[in-house]
C-alpha cells in the first residue's frame, strides 16, 4: 500500500508581542519563531473515507474528528485539488498537546505534505502556504521551519538567519491551556490594568534577531519575551514555581512557551541544557523536562512508498 511519512517541528516563540484585540477576534502580533527539534510525525495512506489515529504521549486529548487541524488540512487541499479527501492520517505524536508548541499546527503542516505526496499532486509550495495560513495562525511556520519574523495572526512569514545551535530545556505541564482563553485571559488583564489600556502596536527587537543570527545564547536569553505569560501565570498560578526551579537550577532564560502551559529554558550549551533537565525533572514542578535543539527544519518527507 502507498503510503507517505513527513515530520513536523514543534516551535518556541523567542518573542511574542501582542497588539490590541482586532475587529475580527485575533490580535496582531510581532511573533519570532523558532523551530526545535521536538516532532511530530503523520503517515498519510490510501483509505475509503478521512480519518484520523493517533499514539504517543498525550494522544488520548487529540479529537479524531473532522475538526482535528491534520484532517482539516487534508479536506482543505482535496477541495483545492477537486478530488475526495479519502485518507487515512496516522499522528505520531512527540509534541505535547495543548501546550503551546503548536503541535496541531505541526500536524497540519504535515498533512499537507504528506497528502500532496500521496496524491502525487505537486501542488505549488505558495498555495501550500495559503492552505496553511487558512487552517491556523502557526501552520504555515510550521511548514517553514528554522527561525522566522511572524506579522499579522503570525502567518506573514519573513525568515530569519541563525548561526549555530541553540540549548533548550522545556518542562511540560500536565493538562493544556486553550489558547483563545489566554489570549481572553491577556485582554482582561489589559483591561483592568489602568497603564494597559492603550495597548500600542506590537514591535520587533532588531538586538533579538541579532542574537539568532550570532548564535549567541546568553544575547538571546536577556532578549526573550513573551506577552501572554502574565495571562499564563494568571491561568495556572503554578508555571511561576516552574520558572522558578528553572531559573534556580542556572537557566540563561526561562519564558512560557506561547500559550503556555509548557515552559522553555535556554541553556549555555548541550552539557548545561542536560543538567537543566535533569534538575527540573527532580524539581516536581513539571510533568517532564525535556532537552533538544534548534533551530530544526520545517515539514520534511522523510518516508515514501509509492
Ligand atoms: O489561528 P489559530 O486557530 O491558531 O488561533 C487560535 C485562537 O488564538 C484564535 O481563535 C484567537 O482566539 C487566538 N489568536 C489571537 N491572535 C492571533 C492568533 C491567535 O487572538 N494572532
Amino acid at each position: 500500500m502507498p503510503s507517505v511519512t513527513v515530520r513536523a517541528p514543534a516551535k518556541v516563540n523567542v518573542r511574542l508581542a501582542v497588539g490590541p484585540l482586532r475587529p475580527d477576534g485575533y490580535h496582531d502580533l510581532v511573533n519570532v519563531f523558532l523551530a526545535v527539534a521536538l516532532q511530530d510525525r503523520v503517515t498519510a495512506t490510501p483509505a475509503g473515507a478521512l480519518r484520523v489515529t493517533c499514539a504517543g504521549p498525550g494522544a488520548g486529548q487529540v479529537p479524531l474528528d473532522a475538526g482535528n487541524l491534520a484532517a482539516r488540512a487534508a479536506a482543505a487541499l482535496a477541495a483545492r485539488l477537486g478530488r475526495a479527501p479519502d485518507v487515512h492520517l496516522h499522528i505520531d505524536k512527540d509534541i505535547p498537546v495543548a501546550g503551546g508548541m503548536a503541535g496541531g499546527s505541526a500536524d497540519a503542516a504535515a498533512a499537507l505534505l504528506a497528502c500532496d505526496a500521496l496524491w502525487g499532486a505537486g501542488t505549488p509550495r505558495e498555495t501550500l502556504h495559503e492552505l496553511a495560513a487558512g487552517l491556523g495562525s502557526d501552520v504555515p511556520f510550521a511548514l517553514a521551519g528554522g527561525a522566522a519574523l511572524g506579522r499579522g495572526r503570525g502567518e506573514l512569514l519573513t525568515p530569519l538567519p541563525v548561526e549555530g545551535t541553540f540549548h533548550w530545556v522545556f518542562a511540560l505541564a500536565e493538562g493544556g491551556l486553550s489558547t483563545p482563553a489566554v489570549y481572553r485571559e491577556c485582554d482582561r488583564l489589559r483591561a483592568e490594568d489602568p497603564a494597559g489600556a492603550d495597548v500600542p502596536p506590537p514591535q520587533g527587537d532588531p538586538a533579538l534577531e541579532a542574537a539568532l543570527a550570532a548564535g549567541d545564547p546568553h544575547a538571546l536569553a536577556a532578549r526573550l519575551v513573551n506577552d501572554l505569560q502574565p495571562a499564563a501565570l494568571s491561568l495556572r498560578p503554578a508555571l511561576a514555581d516552574t520558572l522558578r526551579a528553572g531559573a534556580d537550577a542556572g537557566a540563561l532564560a526561562g519564558l512560557v512557551s506561547g500559550s503556555g502551559p509548557t515552559c522553555a529554558f535556554l541553556a549555555a550549551d548541550a552539557d548545561g541544557a542536560a543538567a537543566l533537565a535533569k534538575s527540573l525533572n527532580d524539581s516536581g514542578t513539571c510533568r517532564q523536562a525535556r532537552a533538544t535543539t534548534a533551530p530544526a527544519p520545517g515539514a520534511t518527507t522523510i518516508d515514501f512508498h509509492a
